[in-house]
């Protein structure tokens, strides 16, 4: 058993000695760069938690840690691109930096690299640990298609958005937590168990970062200020706003003007629409929103016949994450 801290400095210092190659350097620098920039490294965390969480030796969850660390970073590389973002982790992204090809060929390299990590792990644990982020890898496809579909529609429903986020984001934390559980040799009833508890928390996660992609300071943020906005990402907030504007007449045209706008002033635009979420109040019903799935989690963490000191480490993670402002 490590300390959170003591976990992040593992993490800190694999990620720190890692080569992923040199030759030719457009394809490796973006990699060293983004992988530099550091960001929260939450999911190595949860693989590391989940695999204590079932008595593991640390050294048996690092592989799999790095490896799901390595496919999130991908995925924000060519997410970055998909969104059309200029920052993260404050610092300038990827395809902006260098550009939308080169973005696109490093982060090929990064999910190969996350695949040659994962294949360092114990063998007896390999075949389950590769099933769960092979298909893990695949749902987020999955859930960043439906996200970029959603954009274009006019009508989403909350179930479709609930879905999509679980597709794109949920379901890589709750795999990361089964993955510890997994290479500590849990038994597969309490492994999945584990995972829906990060399912649920991955759930609030998403709906606080569509929170934080409005209200965040962006110094602490990193990203642009509301960029989901800008996008017609349809968010928690954008969805709720469509149908609560319904019974105001005024609000409908105005939010419907902003959304169908071809050409636009991103400041004006911003500003206008979380103007309407303010006077929505649509801030306080997305936190119910949060609170409604992390009591999910820890309902489905009541369920697993585990020690309590365990339970009550992982909550004290879940809980500060809950209140994170980047
Ligand atoms: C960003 O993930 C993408 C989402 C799923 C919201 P994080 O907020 O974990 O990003 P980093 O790794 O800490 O930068
Ligand atoms: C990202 O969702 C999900 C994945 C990267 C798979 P977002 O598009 O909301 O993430 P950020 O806000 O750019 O980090
Ligand atoms: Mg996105
Ligand atoms: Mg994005
Ligand atoms: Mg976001």
């Amino acid at each position: 058993m490590n300390t959170i801290i003591q976990y992040q400095q593992l993490i800190d210092e694999a990620f720190k000695n890692k080569n992923y190659g040199t030759n030719p350097k457009e394809l490796y620098e973006p990699i060293e760069y983004i992988m530099s920039l550091g960001g929260k490294r939450l999911r190595p965390l949860l693989v590391f938690l989940g695999c204590d969480f079932f008595g593991g030796d640390t050294a048996k969850a690092i592989h799999p840690a790095l490896a799901v660390e390595l496919f999130h970073n991908f995925t924000l590389v060519h997410d970055d691109i998909m969104d059309k973002a200029p920052l993260r982790r404050n610092q300038i992204t990827v395809h902006e930096k260098w550009s939308d090809s080169t973005a696109i060929l490093s982060g090929d390299a990064m999910i190969v690299r996350a695949y040659q990590e994962l294949c360092k792990s114990d063998k007896e644990a390999l075949p389950q640990l590769l099933d769960i982020f092979s298909d893990t890898a695949i749902k987020v496809c999955e859930g960043q298609q439906f996200d970029m579909n959603f954009e274009k529609l006019q009508k989403v429903s909350i179930a479709q958005y609930l879905k999509m986020i679980e597709l794109k984001t949920a379901v890589l934390l709750g795999a990361s937590l089964k993955m510890g559980a997994v290479a500590a040799g849990a038994d597969k009833a309490h492994a999945a168990l584990l995972y829906d508890f990060g399912r649920h928390i991955g759930m609030a996660f998403q709906l606080q970062d569509d929170l934080l992609d409005v209200y965040a300071d962006t110094a602490k943020f990193g990203k642009q200020k509301g960029g989901d906005i800008v996008a017609n990402k349809k968010t928690y907030l954008l969805l709720k706003a469509i149908e609560m504007a319904e019974s105001s007449r005024y609000i409908k045209e105005e939010l419907h003007q902003w959304i169908n706008a071809p050409h636009f002033e991103v400041k004006e635009k911003v500003e206008a629409v979380t103007g309407i979420y303010n006077f929505l109040q649509l801030p306080d019903l997305t936190r119910i929103e949060i609170k409604k799935h992390y009591d999910a989690a820890l309902k489905s963490l009541k369920e697993i016949p585990a020690d309590e000191t365990k339970k009550h480490s992982l909550t004290i993670f879940t809980d500060s994450l809950m209140g994170r402002e980047l």
